[in-house]
């Protein structure tokens, strides 16, 4: 059994912020920024707006390419590390696109390397499991959880959703293989957003009494990042995943058309593609108008090459997400 990407597609906030705002709000600049990162502006969700409702505008529009009707649709991978409802927010989802058929859905946490996750797992499903049409949807909104107030932080993220449509086909037609992911519990020091696990967050202390009335309700800290040692983990593990994923697709670096990395500074993406040889007309990058959008970065900048024209079909991609956890994969994919 094979399987490929059909369809993809994209949404964003409508409130853009440059770096020249946020020169107003911490002590930064536009060149600073752009000379360590890359990045120019990024998109936030303001006012009414949810992260649901974003990416189901992106869900949207990619089974529209895919021309594949809801109804079509047997699972729904939506992966996020800043869902709507802490329950899951596939099943939102499905109901947004109005799929009558209850399809399976649930959340993949997986932070920046959530797309790749989502890749695999559907692939997985399609292989073994029967499945026709998986919806994978990569959406996050990391200003819910950026301290405003830090510059080493606040600067880097943004919100968006990407998602594609993967569907079961012959093996001749296969477009999606040379999986390679890891993680390193370790790193966890490096890179969190987490909930501390003592007293104050649980609401029975040791004793077994309930602590306090109305009892205290657990909150989760806001990004907490090591940049240095982000930035060391991701230029030496990111070509190492993707070597590896070749060599298991059994291809050579030089049959990739296009390297499309998790967009989160583009000194990294630049390390990488130089560690890999790859030149930088073969290199995707849309870092500088959105930020790093976590889970959503590799389906936005893929949407917007395909439907620019930049990636034509029979193209070979070379796909790697890394961050939190720490986790670091790649996928090599067919478009
Ligand atoms: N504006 C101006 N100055 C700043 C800013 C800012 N926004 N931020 C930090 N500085 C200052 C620091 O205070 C420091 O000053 P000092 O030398 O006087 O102490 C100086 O600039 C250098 O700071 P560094 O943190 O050493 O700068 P660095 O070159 O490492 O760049 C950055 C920081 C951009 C965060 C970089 O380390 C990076 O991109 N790391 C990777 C982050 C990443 O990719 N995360 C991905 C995963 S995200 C996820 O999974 C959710």
């Amino acid at each position: 059994q094979g399987c490929k990407l059909v369809g993809c597609g994209s949404a964003l906030p409508s409130l853009q912020i440059t770096n020249e705002d946020l020169s107003k709000v911490v002590d930064t600049s536009d060149e600073w920024i752009y000379a360590r990162t890359g990045i120019r502006k990024r998109r936030v969700l303001s006012g009414e707006e949810s992260l649901t409702t974003i990416a189901g505008e992106a869900a949207k529009k990619a089974l529209e390419m895919a021309k594949v009707h809801p109804d079509d649709i047997d699972l729904i991978l939506m992966c996020t590390s800043t869902p709507d409802d802490l329950f899951g927010s596939a099943p939102q989802i499905q109901q947004q696109l109005g799929c009558t058929k209850n399809p399976w859905c649930y959340d993949i946490t997986a932070a920046c390397s959530g797309f790749v996750s989502g890749l695999l797992s559907a692939a997985c499903h399609i292989r073994g499991g029967g499945f026709q049409n998986v919806l994978v949807i990569g959406a996050d909104a990391l200003s819910r959880y950026v301290d405003w107030t830090d510059r080493g932080t606040c600067i880097l993220f943004g919100d968006a959703a990407g998602a594609v449509v993967v569907q079961a086909c012959n093996i001749e037609e296969d477009g999606l293989f040379g999986f390679d992911v890891h993680s390193d519990g370790s790193g966890v020091r490096h890179l969190n957003a987490g909930i501390k696990v003592d007293e104050s967050n649980n609401a029975f202390d040791s004793n077994g009494s309930l602590r306090g009335f109305p009892p205290k309700k657990s909150s989760y800290s806001c990004i907490q990042m090591k940049g240095k040692e982000v930035f060391r983990f991701a230029v030496r593990c990111v070509p190492q995943t993707i070597e590896s994923a070749l060599e298991k697709a059994g291809l050579p670096v030089s049959s990739i058309d296009w390297l499309l990395l998790h967009q989160a500074n583009q000194r990294i993406i630049d390390a990488a593609a130089t560690r890999l040889e790859i030149p930088s007309e073969k290199v995707i990058s849309n870092l500088a108008d959105y930020g790093n959008t976590s889970a959503a970065s590799i389906p936005l900048a893929l949407d917007e090459a395909v439907r620019s024209g930049m990636v034509k079909p029979g193209q070979t991609i070379a796909a790697a997400g890394f961050g939190a956890g720490l986790t670091w994969g790649s996928a090599i994919v067919r478009w």
